[in-house]
């Protein structure tokens, strides 16, 4: 796994953003060969957004041959509520990049058969060709898209029960009333992110500390369901330096260590 650390958040949204990009550019996908992205929802992946949303505006990148597939959706909310994520992925990203409509893809949560839902969303991925990168972000309890704790590792796309305390973290999005918040979301599973030829998180802020923590100085774990990128090929964390205050010492200086001396954080900062 690499972990990036970042000054601030800015500056990860900035890293974030150029990674994604230049993976894009040297793709150079084409209608026959779309390079497939997965999309997270949430705060944390806002910035990252806006700053692609601006390399896209500056025609440095074009989204015209990028396929997407978001993480989650809640059950039973509908589709245009301000807070469903097919709004979310609209309001702060479809909308304002070259992307054709037919390329986006979103969990029906108002499907009638949720079950067949999930399925047919792996399936669509796999015709896809697979998911090349899949970014994302963490919740407070370590959680990766609706993948709550004792979710199994291996799972793939279904339908998820959210624990309280995501109901409770998510409450602010709808009137800080828990009633409001769904209790269910369709999501994909922790194998379906696992099986990404490549996954980027970005974590920021010292709610999101007990979570890195748990994610990269101990072991693989269900309870922490974002450990699982200990065993992806090409797991990547951006990192502020906020997220990183619960980081053991020694983790902390390595991959500091390891950033200074490969000059990493330089190079994707500067590539657009
Ligand atoms: C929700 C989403 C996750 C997201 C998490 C954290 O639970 N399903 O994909 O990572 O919220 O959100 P935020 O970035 O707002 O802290």
């Amino acid at each position: 796994m690499r972990v990036i650390i970042t000054k601030d958040y800015d500056e990860m949204s900035k890293w974030a953003a150029n990674y994604v990009a230049q993976r894009i550019v040297e793709f150079a996908p084409t209608p026959e060969r779309p390079f497939v992205l997965g999309c997270p929802t949430g705060s944390s992946p806002l910035g990252l957004y806006k700053q692609l949303i601006k390399l896209n505006k500056e025609g440095k990148i074009s989204f015209q041959n990028v396929v997407t597939f978001n993480m989650d959706e809640y059950v039973n909310l509908p589709e245009e509520h301000p807070e469903s994520y097919h709004s979310f992925m609209w309001t702060n990203f479809f909308n304002h990049i070259d992307i054709k409509k037919e390329n986006v893809h979103i969990l029906n949560g108002n499907a009638p058969d949720l079950k067949a839902e999930c399925e047919n969303y792996e399936k669509m991925i796999e015709q896809a060709g697979g998911i090349d990168l899949f970014m994302g972000g963490i919740g407070p309890d370590g959680h990766i898209a609706f993948n709550e704790p004792g979710s199994s590792l291996a799972s793939k796309t279904r339908v998820k029960t959210l624990t309280t305390n995501t109901i409770q973290a998510n409450c602010r999005f709808f009137d800080n009333d828990v009633n409001l918040v769904p209790k269910q979301a369709l999501t994909v599973g922790v194998g379906t992110v696992m099986a990404a030829r490549e996954v980027l998180l970005v974590v920021n802020g010292p709610a999101k500390a007990r979570a890195l923590h748990n994610v990269i100085d101990n072991g693989v774990n269900h309870m922490w369901t974002a450990s699982a990128l200990q065993m992806h090929p090409h797991g990547n964390i951006v990192c502020d330096e906020e997220a990183c205050v619960d980081l053991k010492m020694s983790t902390y200086q390595y991959f500091k260590d390891k950033q200074t001396l490969e000059g990493i954080v330089e190079e994707y900062l500067e590539k657009f």
